[in-house]
């Protein structure tokens, strides 16, 4: 690393405005800024569009930190174990990378995606009746009622997890991309995560199903070097955690943003071929992961301005700059959804593309259109600027986000096929979050 250490500065984990506040701040002051993330972790952090696409797929730049990153000590900063020290696809390169992402694309075939729809449109359902039940007037949080419900349960129905493990398995996730917590607490939520995905391995082991947890023993009990124990655990932390939280803030920032502009909500209500608009702008304004750690310079990188990125430095991109780049989106703070001109970072770019964007999208379009039929008189409690972001300077989101329902108008349809149909099993009934008896890791 090159610059003072004593000049650098934090990463801003408080979130909401303050994170957007900081990402304007360091797109003005260079091409990339070293910054410090907690525990003191230096990384040079990247925001302007441009140079974020370039680095992206740059031939010196990699996610193996056990090859390509100097500073790079295993488990040395516990908050960093779901994102660094996991052998995953998204922690690998080259071969390693290509072998990982043949096992796992086997479930995100458009056609495997598409034949989860009609799973997707009964958790919807069932999630829109719960609802119902509560009063018209009465305070709900839509995140947890609601938006959470939707991907948990899809990710979770995807790979196999029984109810009982459920609960237990939302907790950890929920902590991942928080980062108020402390080096102790991470240490312990990382013995976790790597524990309930233990419990689910062995789950499969007794009991295998059409779920990718069993496809993915099955490779690995075959042929170790298909995959390994450790990938395997990893792989199942990657899936879980990437296909969750990141979907439920996709969800609620289109419900905020819609909530907050109620003629881009008329003229999507009067015109649903622009739910894919809202979509989209949602994404590009409010990307739900913000920054994720991390990437390593395998040789210097002149990025020109008199920074030079050294070889065996840490890089994180931040994927939310490129939709707010002025350079690349005139007033890009404003929520609108027919500028002409929606692109953004928010899946990534390149190699390490997001391998569930088809999946995210296809949850948001058909969560929120059932969403907004079912409640038309759906409102904020409180103030936009009043919502309390989610501390994180990873995941991009509230923490609770209050709503008044007014009367439920009758489903526009009936609910999606209830039983069989799709490759994707689902949860029934009320919330199994809720409902589910309690976890079985008792030794915590
Ligand atoms: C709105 C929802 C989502 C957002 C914003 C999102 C965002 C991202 C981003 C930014 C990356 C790139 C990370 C990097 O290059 O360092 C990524 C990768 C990934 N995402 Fe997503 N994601 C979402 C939903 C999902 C879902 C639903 C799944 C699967 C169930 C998923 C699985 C993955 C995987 C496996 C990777 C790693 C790909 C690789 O490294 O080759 N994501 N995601």
């Amino acid at each position: 690393m090159t610059s003072d250490p004593t000049e650098i500065v934090t990463l801003d984990s408080g979130g909401g405005g303050r994170l957007y506040d900081q990402l304007d701040e360091l797109r003005a002051a260079g091409p990339a800024v070293l910054v410090k993330l907690l525990d003191g972790v230096a990384t040079w952090s990247v925001i302007r569009g441009d140079i974020a696409k370039e680095l992206l797929v740059h031939p010196h730049i990699f996610k193996d930190p056990r090859k390509s990153w100097a500073g790079y000590r295993p488990g040395a900063v516990p908050w960093l174990y779901p994102f660094v020290d996991v052998i995953n696809l998204a922690t690998s390169n080259g071969d390693d990378h290509t072998r990982l992402k043949q096992l796992i694309g086997k479930a995100f075939t458009a056609r495997r995606i598409e034949a989860m729809r009609p799973g997707i449109e009964a958790v919807v359902a069932d999630l829109l009746e719960a609802l119902e039940r509560r009063g018209a007037t009465e305070r709900v949080d839509l995140r947890t009622e609601f938006a959470q419900g939707v991907p948990t349960r899809v990710v979770c129905d995807l790979f196999g997890f029984p109810a009982d493990q459920r609960p237990e398995v939302l907790r950890v996730m929920g902590y991942v991309f928080a980062r108020d917590v402390t080096p102790q607490e991470s240490e312990i939520l990382a013995q976790d995560l790597h524990r309930a995905m233990r419990t689910l391995i062995e789950a499969k082991r007794l009991m295998p199903g059409d779920d990718m947890t069993s496809l993915l023993l099955t490779a690995h009990e075959e042929d170790g070097d298909r995959l390994s124990e450790a990938e395997l655990v990893s792989t199942l932390i990657l899936m879980i955690g990437a296909g969750g939280e990141t979907t439920v803030a996709l969800i609620g920032a289109a419900v905020r943003e819609l909530l907050s502009h109620p003629g881009q909500l008329a003229k999507v209500r009067a015109e649903p071929a622009h739910w894919t608009d809202v979509i989209e702008e949602a994404l590009r304004v409010h990307a739900p992961v913000m920054y994720m750690p991390l990437r390593y310079a395998t040789a210097d990188i002149d990025l020109g301005d008199g920074v030079v990125i050294r070889a065996g430095d840490a890089v994180i991109i931040g994927f939310g700059g490129h939709g707010r780049d002025p350079e690349i989106h005139a007033d890009p703070a404003s929520f609108q959804i027919d500028r002409a001109d929606k692109q953004h970072l928010a899946f990534g770019y390149g190699t390490h593309y997001c391998l569930g964007a088809p999946l995210a999208r296809l949850e948001a379009q058909v969560a929120l259109p059932a969403l907004f039929d079912r409640f038309p008189q759906l409102a904020l409690s409180v103030a936009p600027d009043q919502l309390e972001p989610q501390h994180s300077f990873i995941g991009n989101d509230v923490v609770e986000l209050p709503v008044t329902l007014g009367p439920a108008a009758s489903p526009s349809e009936p609910a999606g096929p209830r039983a069989g149909g799709g490759r994707t099993p689902v949860s029934r009934g009320a919330d199994p979050l809720a409902a589910a008896p309690p976890a079985v890791l008792q030794d915590r």
